[in-house]
């Protein structure tokens, strides 16, 4: 680990960005959101929304109630990128849910799930469907969503379907269009940022679970931090990371206000006395986050230094975006990577009709075994205490060395 870490006698990164359940803060909001999803689990009813801006914790709340889960009695699909045409999103459901399907119309892919709705149902297990970035679901597919949402059984619904997505997702949802859908929403929670006293605490808290250490945030700090991330997690961490930075050069313990304001002008942030006009400071930090996310994000876990930032544009990062979709192909075999998507079936053989034998995380470094079939490569993961060892489709890898 980093020289910094050894220097506060850390034992580990405290703001990494990428979603750790461990590090999960149980603020208000999030243990709404979190029970809010059990409920819905339990009483097997209709739709769940959650709605919070880009980096509010919506992804890792998600992933932090399906490790909630009974394991055995829940197979579940998780959709991250659902700009897809409703065949599109029938088809990437049931590669999630490890059943084989290929060019078949929109009914035969309806039918096929279905089918294996009953059956799970029969086994006694629930189905869940997590589409994530929902906001982006075309119109006609959410509409399908919701036909998908009907099918039952005599008393109770086959599916349930989670629904997580930036305030736009809200948007879309209360549209005349979609009040057959609203009627069907059971629970709808939003996350909001974090108060000024839960950002403290938030800080407070992931110091503690990084170890403690020898490490000091002064007041002015805290307020600084919490002005500039608005209290979002996802910044919150990224302005704490690159103050520490600051603070080790200068061998000071103590994290100071000037430490805060480097961090800041370091992601490009603009500086200002008066608090930010909130969209203004929004449409920043959402370009800071994804560009520090998409474009870094493999090169951060490289390095211990994050590479100067370039303030990019959404629309630059979605273009980005798609260019990682589309590559299919893993040219070279690397000896390690990690995954780069939250969440990444591990299943017994290639291909997506065997079983799934782990959930791998975002993060997650695994060694690479042995290339297969089309994308597919076996890895090893030792994150465990017993190591294991799978298929993976290698496109939601990428690699730690080299490119
Ligand atoms: N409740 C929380 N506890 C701990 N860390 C959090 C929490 N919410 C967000 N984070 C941090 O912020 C980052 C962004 O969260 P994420 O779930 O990806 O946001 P979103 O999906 O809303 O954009 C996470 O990787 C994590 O480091
Ligand atoms: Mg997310």
């Amino acid at each position: 680990m980093a020289d910094y870490l050894e220097f506060f006698g850390l034992k580990d990164d405290p703001f990494k960005i990428t979603p750790d359940a461990n590090y999960f803060f149980l603020s208000e909001s999030h243990q709404e959101a979190l029970s809010s999803l059990r409920y819905v689990y339990e009483s097997g009813e209709g739709f769940a929304v959650v709605v919070g801006e880009p980096g509010t914790g919506k992804t890792l709340t998600l992933r932090k109630f399906i490790d909630s889960l009974p394991q055995e009695e829940v197979r579940f699909a998780y959709i991250l990128f659902p700009n897809l045409s409703p065949e599109e999103l029938f088809e990437a459901i049931l590669e999630d849910l490890g059943i084989k399907s290929e060019g078949e119309t929109k009914n035969r892919l309806f039918a096929k799930l279905r089918d294996f709705l009953v059956e799970e149902r029969t086994k006694g297990r629930k189905v869940l469907v997590i589409v994530d970035e929902a906001q982006n679901l075309p119109d006609e597919t959410l509409e399908e969503l919701r036909i998908l949402s009907n099918l039952e059984t005599e008393d109770t619904k086959l599916l349930q379907i989670i629904l997580a997505g930036q305030p736009e997702l809200e948007e879309k949802l209360s549209s005349e269009k979609f009040r057959q859908l609203r009627q069907r929403i059971t629970v709808f929670v939003k996350l909001r940022n974090l108060t000024k006293e839960e950002t403290k605490a938030y800080i407070d808290y992931r110091l503690s679970k990084a170890g403690k250490g020898n490490i000091v945030v002064s007041s002015k700090a805290y307020d600084l931090v919490y002005r500039y991330s608005m209290g979002i997690p996802r910044l919150i961490n990224i302005i704490m990371e690159r103050a520490m930075m600051a603070a080790f050069v200068e061998s000071s313990h103590e994290i100071k206000p000037h430490h805060v304001s480097r961090a800041v002008e370091s992601v490009g942030m603009r500086l200002s006395e008066e608090p930010f006009s909130k969209r203004v400071a929004l449409i920043s930090a959402v370009g800071i986050l994804l560009a520090v996310l998409l474009l870094s994000g493999g090169y951060l876990l490289l390095n211990n230094f994050p590479p100067p930032l370039e303030v990019k544009t959404k629309e630059v990062v979605k273009t980005e975006v798609s260019k990682v979709e589309k590559k299919k192909e893993v040219k070279e075999v690397p000896d390690e990577a990690f995954v780069a998507v939250p969440m990444l079936n591990m299943r017994e053989g290639p291909d997506t009709s065997s079983e799934v034998i782990y959930l791998l995380r975002e993060g997650d470094r695994v060694k690479i075994l042995e290339k297969g079939p089309e994308t597919w490569v076996k890895v090893l993961y030792e994150g465990l205490d017993q190591p294991v060892e799978g298929w993976v489709n290698g496109k939601y890898l990428r690699p730690l060395k080299g490119e």
